[in-house]
């Protein structure tokens, strides 16, 4: 059966521009046409919620959008793409977020987000979005502390499994105020700003995946590792699950979709090296396709790539 997953998190337009390298401070580069710029739907938490729907899962987004233009070509991707968005609230007051995206030849991004209308997500858009009576819920840190911490203790009072991907970080992030959490999932920056500790070794992962597990309550640790695959603690045993080589396009999305796919293969109940596995596969086709939702495979995409890519 199909499983409803609440998205609390953020939605942008990316203006996402291509260039061989990113300008030193105090340079100008006039690059070539053939590198392009394009605006480009994205957002932590619209990446994911494309992701879910596109891996079959019925997607609620509970989000703010600004009641502009940008807003208006958001929402109607949203609804393409069969995402439930009765929650996806107007906001007259504040524009559409914005992220400004340089991306070099070798796909890797540098991203700077203007919040607009994610930073009026609130605790009462929490509370209406969870009248959907979801099966699990989803949280990034891309929105207020309020609306996060709000949805995890309606989780918690619900009894409906909270899972976290834990971008952006910050390193007085309240993660104590988490409650119980299903599958806690940062990159390597985030590993890096939340314990201190460079995850660029085995031992290291470990040691900040045991950091990690001091800090939040989770049932996993997922540690993102980019090109290296993702590190998977359960608080006794650990594994390195790794990537799979392709050429790399675009960064962008990846640990999004990567932690939509995880979830929703875990949520089938596939077991967790295995689900690590498909959501490295799902994250493989993202990064050697440009742009955010652009790059986002189906579930049929990503089995197909795992039958030729087995664990
Ligand atoms: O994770 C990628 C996303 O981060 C981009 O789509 C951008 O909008 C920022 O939120």
């Amino acid at each position: 059966m199909k499983k409803r997953v609440l998205v609390v998190s953020s939605a942008n337009m990316d203006f996402v521009q291509r260039m061989r390298r990113v300008p030193n401070a105090g340079e100008t580069i006039v690059e070539s046409a053939e590198y392009g710029y394009g605006y480009v739907p994205g957002g932590k938490g619209a990446n994911s919620a494309v992701a879910f729907a596109r891996m079959g899962d019925d997607c609620v987004f509970c989000t703010r959008l600004g009641a502009d233009a940008n807003g208006d070509r958001l929402l109607s991707v949203y609804q393409k793409e069969g995402i439930d968005t009765r929650f996806a609230v107007r906001d007259k007051e504040a524009a559409t977020g914005l992220a400004s995206i340089l991306v070099e030849e070798d796909g890797t991004n540098r991203i700077l987000v203007y919040p607009g209308a994610n930073e009026r997500l609130n605790e009462e858009d929490v509370e209406e979005a969870f009248t959907c009576y979801p099966d699990a819920v989803y949280l990034q840190f891309e929105i207020p502390d309020e609306p996060v911490l709000a949805a995890a203790k309606f989780a918690a009072e619900k009894n409906i499994p909270l899972f976290v991907d834990a971008g952006p970080a910050r390193a007085d992030y309240p993660l104590d105020q988490l409650g119980r959490v299903e599958i806690f999932s940062p990159n390597e920056t985030e590993t890096k700003i939340f314990t201190g500790i460079d995850p660029n070794s085995a031992e290291n992962c470990l040691r900040a995946a045991i950091k990690l597990a001091g800090m939040v309550d989770a049932k996993y640790i997922v540690i993102k590792l980019g090109g290296r695959g993702a590190f998977l603690y359960d608080g006794k045993y650990y594994h390195i699950i790794p990537s799979i080589s392709v050429p790399v396009a675009d960064t962008t999305a990846a640990g999004d979709t990567f932690t939509a796919a995880l979830i929703h293969f875990y949520l089938d109940g596939v077991p967790m090296v295995d689900a690590v596995h498909l959501a490295n596969c799902a994250a493989a086709i993202g990064v050697s396709r440009p742009g955010a939702y652009t790059s986002i495979p189906t579930i049929k995409e990503v089995l197909a790539f795992a039958d030729r890519h087995p664990r």
